[in-house]
């Protein structure tokens, strides 16, 4: 497997593999692959930070940090993050998940805050927003509103984080 930033050429087959990995999953709206081609053309868009997990020439595994508002502060979020169901529980995700943290690290973002399953992203570092004074905008519960620490900065940084309007599709 490798891990690279995506090109224009792979956005079709990124669009594919968001609706087939997103298809059976309940809480799914069904708009994440529209939500991501909105994003690219926006100035939140992070090239460096739309990754694909390529296995044989074949994309099968994709991630995006998009940059967001926590307070005064330029921060991340995660979101989405889709494998192919067939090469789901093979360590692709987790991958994604590093190499993203990785280089958002280098580009000097101090963390990365998601809406998500609360069985899956603790795996990884993440740990409940509300924890540390970073409050989601979405009626959720806190459990499923997480932050990963990419600097020890993440405690000056506080208060409810604002999305690019692509999310509110
Ligand atoms: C969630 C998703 C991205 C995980 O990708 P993946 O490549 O299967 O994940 P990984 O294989 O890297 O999983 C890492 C670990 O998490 C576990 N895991 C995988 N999916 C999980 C889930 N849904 N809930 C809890 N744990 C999960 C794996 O068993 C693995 O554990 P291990 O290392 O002890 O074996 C993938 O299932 C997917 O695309 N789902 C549909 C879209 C979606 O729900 N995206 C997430 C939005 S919040």
């Amino acid at each position: 497997m490798i891990i690279r930033q995506e090109t224009q050429e792979d956005h079709q087959e990124v669009h594919r593999l968001i609706k087939k990995a997103f298809k059976s999953t309940r809480y799914s709206d069904g708009m994440e692959q529209d939500i991501v081609e909105a994003l690219r053309k926006g100035e939140t868009f992070v090239p460096e930070l739309s990754l694909i997990a390529e296995v044989n020439g074949q994309v099968v595994g994709y991630i995006l940090f998009t940059k967001v508002k926590i307070g005064d502060a330029t921060q991340l979020t995660l979101a989405p993050l889709a494998v192919l169901p067939e090469f789901q529980r093979q360590g692709i995700g987790r991958a994604l998940i590093a190499e993203g943290h990785r280089i958002a690290k280098a580009l000097g973002y101090d963390c990365v805050v998601v809406l998500g399953s609360d069985a899956y992203y603790p795996q990884f570092g993440y740990i409940p927003a509300a924890q540390v004074g970073i409050q989601s905008p979405y009626d959720i519960p806190s459990k499923n509103y997480m932050v990963y620490a990419l600097s020890n900065k993440i405690a000056s940084i506080k208060g409810l984080v604002r999305y690019p309007k692509a999310f509110d599709m």
